[in-house]
């Protein structure tokens, strides 16, 4: 996909003085996001020195195109849509849906800056056959969908009249989230099952495609984003030993709410944090990749995640992006303003669990067992990173960064062997478990049940989240705390934290 260039405000504009009325809105300043003196302290090192991420200057990040944000329309899930819907959408004139010359008040950046979080980033055309009109795959994958049948995670695009386009990979693809009753929140652990989408996107694309070239592209885009060939223990030279269906297979086996996103790997995917409450947190990404000092890292955050932000990692320079899998532009300075204060401002939806005589139990036992020495109330994280297992910090971090010197021992490949791998694993908030999960930095563990089940410390244990490509069975290690409780104590615990 490919946008002009030419949006209908230049970079001056984030400059300008922005906001009337109370006194937090006045004065308010667009940071600027690719600001080389910022970047500079931004991110935590990674634990293997030659792999260090080649940031793009400030130059050549606001020479990439601005993104231009057309207004979108909901996509029903199979069955559900309204008659004459498609027609109508054919008929729609373009619209632009981010103009930040109109934004005055902080609701009106709040209300912009949901547009950005929905807007997609790939457009792309619509297939036949695909998994968005399959009923069957959204039944056999639980897919979730909104009471009045839309689906949340993704939507349609017109940006020529007479032509309806599908945009995915919006912020909401992965961090909308369905609860039971149809009811969407947006902004915290999503629930599409988008690694078991982009499988059957390969295995609808495969007969035409053919397993060869099939292989051949797939090989390239997981080097292009995941690729560490500066490790002698690279993750992705295992790739070399997959065929396309272990790779189709991989996807296969990351459930909703996990995704081998940015920097990560096909087999150590990331379980999707939870957005709500981001504002207190001081570290980004499970590995504490990069500070949250002020709005400003955010919004560099948002402008990284999208991938076309880093020119290399030490001595590799990342190949040229395939065709059709990269996004090509950034979002401006202002799109990305109002998409953290929009961010900044998401409240919890109700916790319809109640406190009780057995969550005040579980609040001892939480007290008792020392839970609260790094899920520190009322954050219920003490936002420090704790030292992966086989990582020692370096001197220097100990007064740098926030650091709680004990190693919880999980699985430490995600913190050691990618290109976020910091050594490190923050504590995550606890807030909010209710209504999300998979659990643990890979999303290994599908409920709270299954973490304090020491049953999944044996190697013949299959993972209730993700499984891991062509292996059922596998212990998910470390982070005891909790497991040796007996029955109703855990009861009471969980019943505590689902209160949170
Ligand atoms: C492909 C799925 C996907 C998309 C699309 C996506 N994210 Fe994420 N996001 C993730 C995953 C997975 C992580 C965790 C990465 C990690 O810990 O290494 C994450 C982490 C984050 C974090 C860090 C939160 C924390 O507490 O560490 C923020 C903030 C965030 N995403 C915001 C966004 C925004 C804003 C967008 C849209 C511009 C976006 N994400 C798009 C999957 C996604
Ligand atoms: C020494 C610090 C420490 C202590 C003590 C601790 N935790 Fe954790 N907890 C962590 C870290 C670090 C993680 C993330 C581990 C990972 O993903 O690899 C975590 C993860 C979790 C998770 C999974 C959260 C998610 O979103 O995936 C839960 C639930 C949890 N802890 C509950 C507890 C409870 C309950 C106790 C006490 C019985 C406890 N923890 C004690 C550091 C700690």
């Amino acid at each position: 996909m490919r946008f002009s260039r030419v949006f209908g405000f230049g970079t001056a504009l984030t400059l300008v003085l922005i906001g009337r009325g109370t006194a937090d809105q006045t004065d308010l300043k667009i940071p600027k996001t690719w600001d080389e003196e910022a970047l500079a302290g931004w991110q935590v090192p990674l634990a293997a020195p030659e792999g260090q991420p080649h940031l793009l200057t400030g130059e050549e990040f606001y020479r990439l195109p601005e993104l231009k944000i057309y207004k979108s329309y909901p996509v029903y899930a199979p069955g559900r849509e309204p008659a004459g819907y498609m027609d109508r959408l054919r008929s729609a004139e373009p619209e632009l849906a981010f103009d930040p010359s109109r934004l005055r008040s902080e609701e009106d950046w709040v209300r912009a800056g949901e547009i950005v979080f929905d807007a997609p980033v790939t457009i792309s055309k619509i297939e036949t056959p695909s998994y968005f009109t399959d009923a069957r795959w959204f039944r056999d994958h639980n897919v979730p969908y909104a009471k009045d049948g839309t689906v949340p995670f993704y939507s349609y695009v017109v940006r020529e009249k007479g032509k309806v386009e599908i945009g995915t990979l919006s912020c909401g693809n992965c961090h909308s989230r369905v609860l039971p009753g149809g009811i969407v929140i947006k902004g915290t652990q999503g629930n599409f099952p988008r690694a078991q989408a982009n499988a059957y996107t390969m295995r609808a694309l495969r007969p035409t495609v053919g397993d060869t070239l099939g292989l051949k592209i797939l090989r390239s885009v997981l080097l292009h984003d995941f690729g560490t060939p500066w490790l002698k223990d690279d993750l992705d030279k295992r790739l070399d030993s997959l065929s396309l269906d272990d790779m189709i297979d991989g996807f296969d086996a990351t459930p909703a709410g996990v995704t081998p996103c940015h920097d990560s790997s096909l087999f150590s995917p990331v379980q999707v944090p939870d957005l709500i409450g981001v504002k207190e947190r001081k570290y980004l990404d499970h590995t504490g990749h990069m500070l949250h000092r002020d709005i400003g890292d955010l919004m560099r955050f948002s402008a990284y995640v999208q991938g076309n932000t880093v020119a290399g990692f030490g001595n590799f320079r990342l190949p040229a992006p395939v065709a059709g899998f990269a996004f090509e532009e950034r979002m401006s300075d202002a799109q990305l303003f109002a998409l953290a204060r929009y961010l900044y401002s998401l409240q919890p939806p109700p916790n319809p669990n109640r406190p009780s005589a057995l969550s005040a139990a579980g609040e001892q036992i939480f007290r008792r067992e020392g839970c609260g020495d790094c899920h520190t109330p009322p954050l219920f994280t003490n936002n420090t990173l704790t030292p992966a297992r086989g990582f020692i910090p370096p001197p220097e971090h100990l007064t740098k960064y926030a650091i709680t010197p004990v190693n919880v021992a999980t699985d430490p490949a995600l913190a050691l062997i990618t290109r976020k791998g910091t050594g490190y694993y923050k504590v995550p908030s606890l807030r909010g478990v209710w209504r999300r999960g998979p659990f643990e930095h890979n999303g290994s563990i599908a409920t709270l049940e299954d973490w304090f089940d020491p049953a999944r410390l044996q190697e013949d244990y299959v993972p209730t989240g993700f499984k891991g490509i062509r292996s059922q069975r596998r212990a998910v290690k470390g982070h005891e705390f909790g497991l040796r409780l007996v029955p109703e104590e855990k009861k009471a615990l969980i019943a505590f934290l689902r209160t949170l």
